[in-house]
């Protein structure tokens, strides 16, 4: 945050501790636009505190202003008067920035720095579990517990810890515990069904939450509806599955990822011919660190038909004579494209993708030139670079209409490039679909058209099976497409 010399008040610190009780009054009562007044004069008064700074980033973190609040925070840790709370701070900040590494940093940091605070080995535990380190945060949850057994949020914390850990019996018995130690157990419910469907009992979680949808108070039931749906569709019961993700919808219109959920069960009607940036982003935010495992689990092929396709396109590939230039990763998600790759690279590795915790995923592999947090039609039509190769692998199921990423990844291909993409494939006759399950199929004419609408050619259309979903193949093709002539 730029503090301009011209706005500094004169050292005072009566004025100085006056603003600093009002702003903590107002961030106690939630006044965090107020609050942020008063301590952004707080901070231009020579010799403010870190404290100062620390307390004017959690105002801005509460108002919703993350970007500055961490500036904030950086400012409050350089001071020489810092304490090692304040990492506990920064930690939530960047959390809640999606920066789950740098989280867990500060998390850790301020645990070292106060060994007993309940709070930052809450936040720690709440970064390990995140990052699938089950049994290290199974253990901080128990370390703040033990000081106090009964309370609710501490219980709940351990509950979902066990959740994400799959150990789903202890998850429910915690569960109920915490129902009746918690103020509002109808809180407790959607994580209760929640764990229920994970632990493959979706009919339990359907009788707790049709019971809980009941009791909810008016215009506070959208979470319930929404799992409701997800329960439905785990059963097979998509007719009710679609009024609850409508219901859910209904309740909270801008929300992208309910109403693309509406949409898929033909309870609404589409707002556009792709899954929103909303939906993306939350379904891969919430699935990364689970990704590699579970797409290996489903005998996931793409990558590895891919690299056979471009190794026999480019004669002298495979043995190292030639490499490849520029190549353009579009939806790289964890990057095990750009690892199938990595041997051919001669230039440089861009990934796209609009997910930030696959895509800190990706640059833990240490392979990507760059890495770019963006919607990948945008991308390409802002990007001038020319590119050898640009692969889409498992992405077009986001995406029903395909003219306008066929006509902007043609206009990145360099003379002689090549684009290699994935399609799952859906019935003869027609063009595009959006399945019960989210994502879009195209035929096979379709993609062909499209393709010939955007001046690109099929070297090779491969049918093959992309992976297995519940025991049966998903069919799809896999193409190398040119430039046509
Ligand atoms: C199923 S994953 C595939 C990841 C990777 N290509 C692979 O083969 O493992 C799909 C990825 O595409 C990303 N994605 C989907 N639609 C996107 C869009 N419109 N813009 C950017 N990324 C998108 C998702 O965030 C996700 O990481």
């Amino acid at each position: 945050m730029h503090i301009a010399p011209a706005a500094r008040m004169a050292a005072d610190p009566q004025v100085l501790m006056r603003l600093l009780d009002r702003g903590r009054n107002m961030l106690r009562d939630r006044r965090a636009v107020e609050a942020i007044l008063m301590f952004e004069r707080a901070v231009t008064i020579p010799g403010a505190p870190a404290e100062a700074f620390g307390l004017l980033a959690e105002a801005l973190l509460e108002g919703g202003r993350a970007d500055e609040a961490l500036q904030a925070a950086d400012t409050a840790l350089a001071a020489k008067d810092a304490d090692g709370m304040l990492h506990l701070l920064r930690g939530r900040i960047r959390r809640v920035r999606g920066d789950a590494a740098g989280g867990m940093e500060d998390a850790a940091a301020a645990v070292m720095a106060h060994p007993s605070s309940g709070e930052a080995k809450t936040l720690l535990a709440i970064c390990l579990s995140e990052a699938d380190r089950h049994d290290e945060a199974l253990f901080f949850f128990h370390q703040v517990l033990t000081s106090k057994p009964e309370d609710a949020h501490g219980n709940a914390m351990l509950a979902m810890a066990f959740m994400r850990a799959g150990e789903h019996e202890a998850a429910e018995e915690l569960y109920a515990r915490v129902e009746s130690l918690a103020k509002n157990p109808r809180a407790v419910v959607v994580l209760r069904a929640q764990n229920a469907i994970l632990a493959g009992e979706p009919e339990r979680a359907i009788a707790m939450l049709e019971a809980a949808v009941l009791q909810a108070d008016p215009g506070k039931e959208c979470v319930i509806w929404a799992m409701l749906g997800q329960a439905y569709h785990r059963v097979g019961r998509d007719a009710q599955a679609a009024t609850a993700y409508s219901q859910a919808s209904a309740l909270d219109p801008e929300n992208g990822y309910l109403r693309h959920l509406a949409v898929a069960l033909g309870a609404q009607p589409a707002m556009g011919d792709r899954a929103s940036d909303q939906y993306v982003t939350e379904i891969f935010d919430g699935y990364a660190t689970r990704f590699e495992k579970s797409l290996f689990a489903l005998g996931y092929r793409t990558p590895g038909v891919m690299l056979q396709m471009i190794e026999a396109h480019h004669p002298g590939l495979a043995e190292g004579r030639v490499r490849l230039g520029d190549v353009l990763d579009l939806g790289c998600g964890t990057g095990l494209m750009g690892a199938a790759l990595h041997d051919l690279l001669g230039g440089r590795l861009v990934g796209v993708d609009l997910s930030q915790r696959m895509l800190d995923a990706a640059g833990e592999k240490r392979i990507y030139t760059e890495l770019r947090r963006a919607e990948i039609v945008a991308a390409m039509e802002q990007d001038e670079t020319q590119y050898t190769l640009v692969v889409l692998a498992d992405v077009l199921c986001y995406f029903g209409a395909l003219e306008r990423s066929f006509a902007a990844a043609r206009a990145r291909l360099a003379p002689g490039g090549v684009m290699l993409f994935s399609i799952e494939a859906g019935e003869p006759g027609t063009t595009w679909t959006l399945t019960g399950n989210a994502r879009y199929q195209q035929s096979a004419e379709y993609v062909r058209a499209a393709m010939a609408q955007s001046g690109l050619v099929a070297s090779e259309f491969r049918e093959e099976v992309l992976r297995f979903e519940n025991g049966e193949p998903v069919k799809g093709f896999i193409v190398l497409a040119a430039l046509g002539h």
